[in-house]
């Protein structure tokens, strides 16, 4: 077997042509680890916000060699540590969060800690679960953050979006009255979640789940004395009009995520796949993400 693995990094963020393709050493799990070998990961904003300097502009990227790419997986355990849990052949998912490391989930495998890994349900195949575990994360965590709802009402902006559609539906589900905002070609997509849809919002929202990042327009729309839920990471708009001000801090969670998944697999969450490429046309998937209009994620293969 090799002793390195492909994997996908940033040299240059920003520049013209920032993606590259490099072998790394393979490492062994530890105690309570895997090495996954990787079946997909989905590409995300996130992954796009390391690729054009974002996070090295707001100061969570300090590193000056190449940065690692990729926060989703699923996939199947090769090599199992001590008190590892997950036999050899597990079908996983999670995600691997962080913006300062020099590897990440664009890669053929990865050694986590199982306590951030799910099985992957019976019914889902590892391209399509790939593309839960960030999403799904993030959008139970942005509901945490908002609380129960008590028939008050929630605007949640780019609801045809993965965070935004997996909210919906959650927010929904916590006693939210909800409208998804979303363009006009995706009203059919989002009331097909079960919620409300508009196309444009007027303000006076008890509450506001921004996952189309409108950040200052986005909190304009809420009542005073509402809430307003971000999902850039450092970068909250200041409070006004006594608006709570939260932002959303995705964190890896097997326990949670092998629900979601479930939840994903029964057809209660909505999952999209785009298309499945190959982890070589890394760049020109990420050329086509950063145009907009993409309805679903692109997974790599490796
Ligand atoms: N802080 C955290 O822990 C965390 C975790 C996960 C995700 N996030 C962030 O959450 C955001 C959403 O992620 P995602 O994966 O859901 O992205 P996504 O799938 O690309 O969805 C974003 C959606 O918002 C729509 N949109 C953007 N501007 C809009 C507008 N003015 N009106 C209506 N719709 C609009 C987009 O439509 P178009 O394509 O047509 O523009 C797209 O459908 C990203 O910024 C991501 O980085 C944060």
């Amino acid at each position: 077997m090799s002793t390195t693995f492909r994997t996908a990094v940033v040299r240059d963020p920003g520049g013209p042509d920032p993606i590259e393709i490099i072998d790394v050493p393979r490492t062994e799990p530890g105690p309570g680890e895997v090495r996954v070998e990787i079946a997909g990961a989905a590409v995300n904003p996130v992954d796009l916000a390391v690729v054009s300097g974002f996070f090295h502009e707001i100061g969570l990227i300090e590193r000056t060699g190449h940065v690692g790419l990729g926060w989703d997986f699923a996939g199947t355990v090769a090599a199992a540590g001590p008190d590892a849990g997950f036999p050899v052949g597990s079908r996983v998912a999670g995600i691997l969060p962080g913006f300062d490391r020099d590897f990440g989930t664009y890669a053929e495998q990865l050694v986590i800690p199982v306590d951030d890994l799910a099985l992957v349900p019976e019914g889902l195949d590892l391209t399509t679960a790939a593309a839960v575990p960030l999403n799904a994360l993030a959008a139970a965590r942005l509901v945490d953050l908002l609380g129960d709802g008590e028939g008050r009402s929630l605007l949640v902006t780019g609801a045809a979006g993965a965070v935004g559609a997996n909210a919906a539906v959650l927010a929904q589900e916590r006693g939210w009255r909800v409208t998804g905002l979303a363009r006009a070609g995706d009203e059919k997509f989002v009331r097909g979640l079960g919620v409300d849809f508009t196309q444009e919002a007027a303000p006076g929202w008890d509450a506001v789940a921004d996952a189309a990042t409108l950040q200052d327009r986005g909190i304009a729309l809420v009542r005073d004395g509402g809430v307003f839920v971000g999902v850039l990471p450092n970068a909250a708009p200041p409070e006004e009009r006594g608006v709570t001000v939260r932002v959303l801090d995705v964190r890896a969670d097997g326990a949670r995520l092998a629900e979601l998944l479930d939840a994903a697999a029964s057809g209660r969450l909505p999952v999209r796949v785009h298309a499945v490429v190959p982890l070589d046309e890394v760049a020109g998937v990420h050329r086509a993400v950063a145009e907009g209009g993409v309805r679903g994620k692109y997974v790599l293969r490796p």
